[in-house]
């Protein structure tokens, strides 16, 4: 029975129609929030963003409530851009992916190694909350390849494919995501705190 509601705070639809998928398979109904989701994010880390967008969904709403934080890491670059992936350089997702290879054009193939990170927090009304992380391997290309997705999908090629997640389709994007791994974790885990509530209440 589907009677566990968790909000989701995001204003992304291509993320909030994957977390309602996953969060269907485990009983639990996801919703968009009419609260207000952007929050100032930090440099931080991925957790505290995450933490940030949920805490904040649920003190506007009341109900439990989901946030993610997610980027791209490169090895070569120390990391780089990490937390900051969506906004190191104004402009498009174009202009960012341009601005990464540009930095990396010196990088032979074998070093052009790449990690995408997600960081999922369920907050919970009573205060506490639960956190799921998810990671996917790669590497980066030497020009961008695909125009499915978003973000750096053109110039990541995930480890065990041949083509960059712009080339691949949506369904096997999220099968193999980082935000998919995060999402399952953080939904399996509160499925499981929802079914020990009820079993004391
Ligand atoms: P957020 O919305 O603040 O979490 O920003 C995450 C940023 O990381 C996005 O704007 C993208 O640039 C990048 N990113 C995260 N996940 C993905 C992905 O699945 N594909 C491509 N880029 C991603």
């Amino acid at each position: 029975m589907m009677t566990d509601i968790l909000i989701v705070a995001t204003n992304n639809e291509a993320k909030f129609r994957e977390i309602l998928q996953i969060a269907e398979v485990y009983g639990i109904l996801a919703r968009m929030p009419a609260v207000k989701t952007d929050v100032q994010e930090g440099v931080v880390s991925y957790e505290e963003n995450a933490l940030l967008k949920a805490s904040s969904a649920t003190a506007q709403s009341g109900v439990d409530a989901l946030g993610e934080d997610s980027g791209i890491e490169i090895a070569a670059l120390g990391g780089f851009p990490g937390v900051i992936s969506a906004r190191f350089v104004e402009g498009s997702d174009q202009d960012r992916n341009n601005a990464l290879l540009e930095r990396m054009k010196t990088i032979e193939p074998a070093r052009r190694l790449a990690v995408f990170k997600a960081c999922v927090v369920i907050s919970l009304v009573n205060g506490g909350h639960l956190t799921g992380y998810g990671e996917l391997r790669g590497r980066i290309t030497e020009v961008p390849e695909g125009g499915n997705g978003f973000g750096y999908d053109p110039i990541f090629i995930p480890d065990g494919f041949d083509r960059t997640l712009g080339l691949l389709d949506v369904e096997e994007k999220n099968r193999i995501s980082h935000r998919r791994k995060a999402i399952e974790s953080a939904v399996r885990q509160y499925r499981d705190y929802k079914n020990t509530v009820k079993k004391q209440g």
